[in-house]
């Protein structure tokens, strides 16, 4: 069974007051043992992050990172850098990445790497637009998504990612999947990786993730393939993130 995690995916939103907040509230707070904490922020913020939330038990994340190791790149951050900041996870496909900045599954696959080169572990993003679900294609996009990259991995490597289901039409919209449709696309997500093994099925983390709050969040984390969430929203206020947390316990 793997452990549940769930990260807050700040996004371009925060300030290193509110890092300050959510430290001072993890410090206060008893969380279920069992359950992992992750905050990914913004890169400016990151060393900071690192300074205030490590000590409470939140690992720290970036969104995304260069394919290169270094380079004449201007605007880009590697992985090292991340790293050296205190970032111990990074997200990669994340669908605003794949829509606005044009990331396909190639270029998915090159930042996976390059996380996995450095130590980081990537949290993949995979999903299905409106569109597509209302074609029925759900399944054959978030398992073509997943294969791009799996299927391109060694063994050691496939056990070193964690997986992030986030249809686009539930992310930031206020329209969750229902338990049941998140069930669905998990299970197969699952039932993919199992192919690869079963260990890599049992083991690997699936997030779900897309208008995750406190009101919604024990129903879908209820379902047997959903082992935590990634949360856009809600992670930016911190009662409603450490009541997510609570409820993955
Ligand atoms: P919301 O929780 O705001 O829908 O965002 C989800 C998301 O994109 C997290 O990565």
């Amino acid at each position: 069974m793997a452990k549940p995690l769930i990260a807050g995916n700040w996004k371009m939103h925060g300030s290193l007051a509110l890092i300050e907040e959510f430290g001072r509230a993890f410090a206060t707070v008893e969380l279920p043992a069992e359950v992992e904490v992750a905050l990914i922020v913004p890169f400016p913020y990151l060393a900071q992050a690192a300074q205030k939330l490590a000590s409470v038990g939140v690992c720290v994340g970036a969104q995304t990172l260069s394919d290169q190791p270094s380079g004449a790149l201007t605007g880009e951050v590697s992985g090292d850098m991340l790293r050296e900041l205190g970032a111990r996870m990074v997200l990669v496909g994340h669908s605003e990445r794949r829509s606005l900045f044009h990331e396909d599954d190639q270029a998915v696959l090159g930042r996976i790497r390059a996380a996995l080169a450095v130590g980081l572990t990537p949290i993949l993003c995979l999903g299905e637009t409106l569109e597509q679900r209302d074609d029925d294609r759900t399944e054959a996009v978030v398992l073509g998504q997943l294969e791009a990259v799996f299927d391109a991995l060694d063994v050691d490597e496939r056990t070193r990612l964690v997986v992030a289901y986030e249809p686009v039409w539930a992310i930031g919209t206020g329209r969750t999947a229902t338990p049941e449709q998140a069930q669905a696309v998990h299970s197969a997500i699952r039932q993919r990786l199992v192919g690869y093994s079963s260990a890599l099925g049992e083991n690997t983390q699936i997030l779900y993730g897309g208008s995750m709050k406190a009101a919604n969040a024990a129903d879908l984390l209820a379902q047997p393939d959903i082992d935590g969430g990634l949360v856009g929203g809600a992670s930016l206020q911190v009662d409603d993130f450490l009541a997510i947390c609570q409820s993955a316990g």
